[in-house]
């Protein structure tokens, strides 16, 4: 169930601003934005540093490799966002694992917040800030960017008026936990492989059947483990 009218907004919180341009600028985020179903701000935290020479990190107190965010930046760029509604996102590979019900749940928010960390970490303290730690998947990234990227496109197509309803009432990793049935488009042959016959017979009780079958079929091949739930 998707909320009925108001739009989101969204607030990237980055050090890297300029790997924003033109992400939002094509396709179905484009027209939602056009819409106003969704209003996208990008915020370099650079912007909000005290130190005198724009400083944002520093060396690990205890030691260690690399460079850490230190907090102050990051708290006074969040906080100047922050509204009642807001929620808070901290992208950081040992969040928690990220998944469609959870692009449901944060489409239904009207203010998201999302913190792209960077370097080889940030200051413990940057957690207090967050409501929600996220990780897009067990590998690690150079920064919480692309991740961020990740998260606008599959939150922005679930917001109402943005795709029909009912595209993404099929897609893969809804409740039901079955993976896409397969689709097909013209030509009916190509380079010798048809599309199935049962597609062609306008029968759409049998088409309904086939493709809950294909579904639990490539499931089975592809993803063993969704069938398990
Ligand atoms: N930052 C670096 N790697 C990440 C990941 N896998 N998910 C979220 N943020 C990250």
């Amino acid at each position: 169930m998707n909320k009925v009218g108001g739009n989101l907004t969204i607030d990237i919180v980055t050090i890297f601003p300029n790997m924003f341009n033109n992400i939002f600028e094509e396709s179905i985020i484009k027209r939602a934005k056009d819409k106003d179903k969704v209003i996208i701000n990008i915020h370099n935290f650079r912007d909000y540093t005290l130190d005198p020479h724009n400083k944002v990190d520093d060396v690990a107190y205890g030691g260690g490799e690399g460079m850490v965010l230190m907090p102050q930046p990051i708290f006074d760029c969040v906080e100047s966002l922050k509204k009642e509604n807001s929620k808070v996102i901290l992208l950081t590979p040992s969040g928690i694992p990220y998944k469609q019900k959870m692009a449901y749940d944060l489409s239904q928010e009207e203010h998201l917040i999302i913190i792209c960390g960077h370097y080889e970490g940030f200051d413990e303290r940057i957690r207090t800030l967050a409501d929600i730690e996220i990780s897009i998947g067990d590998y690690v990234l150079t920064g919480g960017e692309i991740p961020a990227m990740v998260l606008v496109d599959s939150i922005v197509r679930l917001l109402p008026g943005v795709i029909k309803e009912k595209s993404h009432l099929n897609d893969s990793f809804n409740e039901n936990y079955l993976l896409d049935y397969p689709t097909y488009t013209k030509p009916r042959v190509f380079r010798g492989m048809e599309v199935p016959k049962v597609l062609l017979t306008g029968n759409h009780q049998e088409i309904e059947k086939y493709r809950l079958e294909e579904s639990i079929k490539k499931t089975k091949e592809l993803r063993p483990d969704l069938l398990e739930k």
